[in-house]
Protein backbone atom coordinates (compact mmCIF):
# COMPACT_ATOMS: atom_id res chain seq x y z
CA UNK A 1 0.00 0.00 0.00
CA UNK A 2 1.65 3.09 -1.12
CA UNK A 3 1.18 6.47 -2.50
CA UNK A 4 2.59 7.05 -5.99
CA UNK A 5 3.38 10.24 -7.61
CA UNK A 6 0.63 10.80 -10.13
CA UNK A 7 2.08 11.71 -13.85
CA UNK A 8 0.97 14.66 -15.45
CA UNK A 9 0.63 15.60 -19.44
CA UNK A 10 2.24 15.55 -21.30
CA UNK A 11 4.58 12.29 -19.90
CA UNK A 12 4.58 9.76 -21.92
CA UNK A 13 2.98 6.71 -20.38
CA UNK A 14 -0.42 8.58 -20.91
CA UNK A 15 -0.30 8.21 -23.95
CA UNK A 16 1.20 4.82 -24.10
CA UNK A 17 -1.61 1.81 -24.05
CA UNK A 18 -2.27 -0.58 -21.21
CA UNK A 19 -1.63 -4.21 -21.50
CA UNK A 20 -4.41 -6.68 -20.37
CA UNK A 21 -4.53 -8.52 -17.21
CA UNK A 22 -3.60 -12.46 -17.77
CA UNK A 23 -3.65 -13.53 -14.12
CA UNK A 24 -4.90 -11.35 -11.23
CA UNK A 25 -1.48 -12.10 -8.71
CA UNK A 26 -0.63 -10.40 -5.64
CA UNK A 27 1.39 -7.86 -8.10
CA UNK A 28 -2.14 -6.59 -9.33
CA UNK A 29 -3.96 -6.80 -6.37
CA UNK A 30 -1.05 -4.50 -4.89
CA UNK A 31 -0.71 -2.06 -7.76
CA UNK A 32 -4.84 -1.73 -7.18
CA UNK A 33 -4.28 -1.15 -3.36
CA UNK A 34 -1.71 1.82 -4.43
CA UNK A 35 -3.77 3.35 -7.10
CA UNK A 36 -6.37 3.34 -4.20
CA UNK A 37 -4.12 4.57 -2.09
CA UNK A 38 -3.08 7.44 -4.50
CA UNK A 39 -6.63 8.34 -5.09
CA UNK A 40 -7.54 9.07 -1.38
CA UNK A 41 -4.41 10.89 -1.35
CA UNK A 42 -5.42 13.15 -3.60
CA UNK A 43 -9.48 13.27 -3.42
CA UNK A 44 -10.00 12.29 -7.07
CA UNK A 45 -12.87 9.90 -8.70
CA UNK A 46 -10.85 7.65 -10.67
CA UNK A 47 -7.51 6.49 -11.58
CA UNK A 48 -5.84 4.31 -13.85
CA UNK A 49 -2.94 2.72 -13.55
CA UNK A 50 -1.14 4.69 -16.50
CA UNK A 51 -1.02 7.45 -14.51
CA UNK A 52 1.18 5.98 -11.46
CA UNK A 53 3.49 4.69 -14.43
CA UNK A 54 2.32 1.40 -15.47
CA UNK A 55 1.09 0.36 -18.33
CA UNK A 56 -1.52 -2.46 -17.07
CA UNK A 57 -5.00 -2.21 -17.39
CA UNK A 58 -6.66 -1.31 -13.91
CA UNK A 59 -8.47 0.79 -12.77
CA UNK A 60 -10.06 2.09 -9.43
CA UNK A 61 -13.37 4.30 -9.06
CA UNK A 62 -14.59 5.96 -5.80
CA UNK A 63 -18.01 7.37 -6.07
CA UNK A 64 -18.68 10.12 -3.41
CA UNK A 65 -21.75 8.44 -2.18
CA UNK A 66 -20.30 4.68 -2.10
CA UNK A 67 -18.55 2.96 0.94
CA UNK A 68 -15.89 0.98 -0.90
CA UNK A 69 -13.73 1.97 -3.86
CA UNK A 70 -14.68 -0.16 -7.40
CA UNK A 71 -11.77 -2.23 -8.80
CA UNK A 72 -11.77 -3.46 -12.19
CA UNK A 73 -9.56 -4.99 -14.41
CA UNK A 74 -9.24 -5.39 -18.04
CA UNK A 75 -12.49 -3.20 -17.88
CA UNK A 76 -14.17 -2.89 -21.49
CA UNK A 77 -17.28 -0.34 -22.41
CA UNK A 78 -19.36 -2.42 -24.06
CA UNK A 79 -22.34 -0.68 -24.95
CA UNK A 80 -22.55 3.37 -25.32
CA UNK A 81 -25.98 4.92 -25.44
CA UNK A 82 -27.17 9.06 -25.86
CA UNK A 83 -24.66 11.99 -25.43
CA UNK A 84 -24.35 14.40 -22.74
CA UNK A 85 -21.91 17.42 -22.11
CA UNK A 86 -20.71 17.47 -18.86
CA UNK A 87 -17.41 18.63 -17.03
CA UNK A 88 -14.53 17.44 -16.46
CA UNK A 89 -10.93 17.07 -15.10
CA UNK A 90 -8.34 15.17 -14.66
CA UNK A 91 -5.96 14.43 -12.59
CA UNK A 92 -2.54 13.97 -14.70
CA UNK A 93 -3.58 17.85 -15.80
CA UNK A 94 -3.69 19.33 -12.84
CA UNK A 95 -4.95 23.50 -12.69
CA UNK A 96 -7.93 22.83 -15.72
CA UNK A 97 -11.08 21.20 -16.55
CA UNK A 98 -13.50 21.56 -19.36
CA UNK A 99 -16.81 20.72 -20.80
CA UNK A 100 -16.78 17.56 -22.66
CA UNK A 101 -18.94 15.17 -24.45
CA UNK A 102 -19.51 11.50 -22.97
CA UNK A 103 -22.60 8.71 -23.12
CA UNK A 104 -25.65 9.40 -21.00
CA UNK A 105 -25.20 5.96 -20.14
CA UNK A 106 -23.26 2.83 -20.68
CA UNK A 107 -22.94 -0.80 -20.37
CA UNK A 108 -19.04 -2.35 -19.07
CA UNK A 109 -17.69 -5.16 -18.09
CA UNK A 110 -13.97 -6.10 -16.18
CA UNK A 111 -13.57 -8.50 -13.69
CA UNK A 112 -13.22 -8.05 -9.53
CA UNK A 113 -10.08 -8.54 -7.29
CA UNK A 114 -11.18 -11.96 -7.20
CA UNK A 115 -11.08 -12.44 -11.39
CA UNK A 116 -14.84 -12.70 -10.83
CA UNK A 117 -16.67 -11.09 -13.94
CA UNK A 118 -18.60 -8.09 -13.75
CA UNK A 119 -21.34 -6.69 -16.23
CA UNK A 120 -22.70 -3.50 -15.00
CA UNK A 121 -24.59 -0.86 -16.44
CA UNK A 122 -24.14 2.75 -15.53
CA UNK A 123 -25.09 5.89 -15.55
CA UNK A 124 -24.05 10.03 -14.32
CA UNK A 125 -20.48 9.98 -12.58
CA UNK A 126 -19.94 5.98 -13.01
CA UNK A 127 -20.67 6.26 -16.37
CA UNK A 128 -18.22 9.11 -16.84
CA UNK A 129 -15.56 7.82 -14.76
CA UNK A 130 -15.43 4.70 -16.62
CA UNK A 131 -15.07 6.21 -19.80
CA UNK A 132 -12.75 8.68 -18.47
CA UNK A 133 -10.35 5.55 -16.64
CA UNK A 134 -10.80 2.86 -19.84
CA UNK A 135 -9.90 6.30 -22.18
CA UNK A 136 -6.69 6.35 -20.27
CA UNK A 137 -5.88 2.68 -20.50
CA UNK A 138 -5.96 3.45 -24.26
CA UNK A 139 -3.68 6.10 -23.87
CA UNK A 140 -6.72 8.72 -24.43
CA UNK A 141 -7.12 12.21 -22.49
CA UNK A 142 -10.07 13.84 -22.20
CA UNK A 143 -8.40 16.58 -23.95
CA UNK A 144 -8.35 14.54 -27.16
CA UNK A 145 -12.31 14.50 -26.80
CA UNK A 146 -12.33 18.51 -27.40
CA UNK A 147 -12.14 20.80 -30.85
CA UNK A 148 -8.75 23.00 -29.01
CA UNK A 149 -6.47 23.15 -26.25
CA UNK A 150 -8.17 26.71 -26.06
CA UNK A 151 -11.43 24.77 -24.93
CA UNK A 152 -9.71 24.32 -21.52
CA UNK A 153 -10.79 26.41 -18.54
CA UNK A 154 -8.16 27.46 -15.55
CA UNK A 155 -9.79 26.38 -12.41
CA UNK A 156 -9.42 29.45 -11.03
CA UNK A 157 -12.36 30.38 -13.24
CA UNK A 158 -15.05 27.73 -11.96
CA UNK A 159 -17.14 28.10 -9.45
CA UNK A 160 -16.08 27.12 -6.03
CA UNK A 161 -19.36 25.04 -5.45
CA UNK A 162 -18.39 22.91 -8.59
CA UNK A 163 -17.43 19.73 -7.12
CA UNK A 164 -14.11 17.86 -8.10
CA UNK A 165 -14.46 15.80 -10.89
CA UNK A 166 -10.94 14.90 -11.57
CA UNK A 167 -9.64 11.65 -12.47
NI1 LIG B 1 -7.76 11.28 -15.74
Amino acid sequence: MTVRPILEYPHVALRQKAKKVRKIDKSILSLADDLIDTLYEVGGVGLAANQIGVLRRVIVIQLPDEEEPRVYVNPEITHREGERDIEEGCLSIPGYHAIVTRSIWVKAKGLDRQSKLIRLRAEDLLAQALEHEIDHLNGILYLDHLESHQDLIPNDHRPAEVAEVGA
